[in-house]
């Protein structure tokens, strides 16, 4: 488990934006592309406004989504909208190494499988972010995905609005180094279940991540013991 904790909102998207970065750099050294998943939400935002500054190497990475909200590309909550503007309209990201989810589909259970099919033979990186009940992409706490062994994609239906979404599964994050990120002291008990607490995957799935990179800010680290 690496746990850093960032000052201020600011530093952790600079210290986030930095380690993303570098570990696509040294993925792409390795084994000469990168395949990244991308999580929503508010807080990759700054994040990848950050790397799409970076010198990447740009045209050996693709990318991918976490989990995508049952809407259209262009609306407010669609996470590849989230990603397109803060990342792929500011970096020279070829547009036929972005594999979005298509949300939009009525026929969500095909989308799911369909995007499955799209999928590489291992996402080497994942950046995650964490919900205040301890999810990450659309891995809610109870449901049936958290513990989805063989179907890479689901679409499922979580507490957070909008209610239906696709999400990759554990199935389809094997192998993935995850960068975990948080921040806010309402991610401060969820954070410290699924750094420090004994609660299972299926009541905390963002513990499926605990021995990972973390980059969380002082208000969401407040609880944790490692930290006081
Ligand atoms: C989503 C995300 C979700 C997010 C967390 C944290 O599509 O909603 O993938 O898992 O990462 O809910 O969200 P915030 O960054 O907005 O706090």
């Amino acid at each position: 488990m690496s746990v850093h904790v960032a000052q201020t909102a600011e530093a952790l998207a600079e210290r986030a934006a930095d380690r993303l970065g570098s570990l696509i750099a040294e993925e792409v050294t390795r084994s000469g592309m990168c395949a990244v998943a991308l999580c929503g939400g508010t807080t990759p935002g700054p994040i990848l406004r950050r790397l799409a500054q970076a010198g990447l190497p740009w045209t050996r990475i693709r990318w991918y989504f976490a989990d995508e909200r049952c809407v259209p590309p262009d609306d407010k909550d669609s996470n590849y909208r989230g990603a397109r503007e803060a990342l792929f309209d500011r970096a020279p990201v070829p547009a036929e190494l972005v594999f979005r989810m298509e949300g939009e589909r009525p026929d969500r259970d095909n989308a799911a499988g369909d995007y499955a099919r799209k999928l590489p033979e291992r996402m080497h990186l994942a950046l995650l972010g964490i919900g205040e009940d301890g999810h990450f992409a659309s891995v809610f706490p109870g449901s049936p995905a958290v513990e989805e062994a063989v179907r890479p994609v689901m679409a499922v239906q979580g507490p957070k609005p909008p209610p239906w979404r696709l999400t990759l599964t554990p199935a389809a994050l094997r192998g993935t180094r995850a960068l975990m990120v948080a921040a806010g002291a309402g991610k401060a008990a969820a954070v410290r279940r699924a750094l420090e607490g004994d609660e299972p995957p299926s009541a905390v799935p963002s513990r499926l991540w605990r021995a990972h990179e973390w980059v969380v800010d002082r208000a969401a680290a407040s609880e944790l013991k490692a930290v006081k």
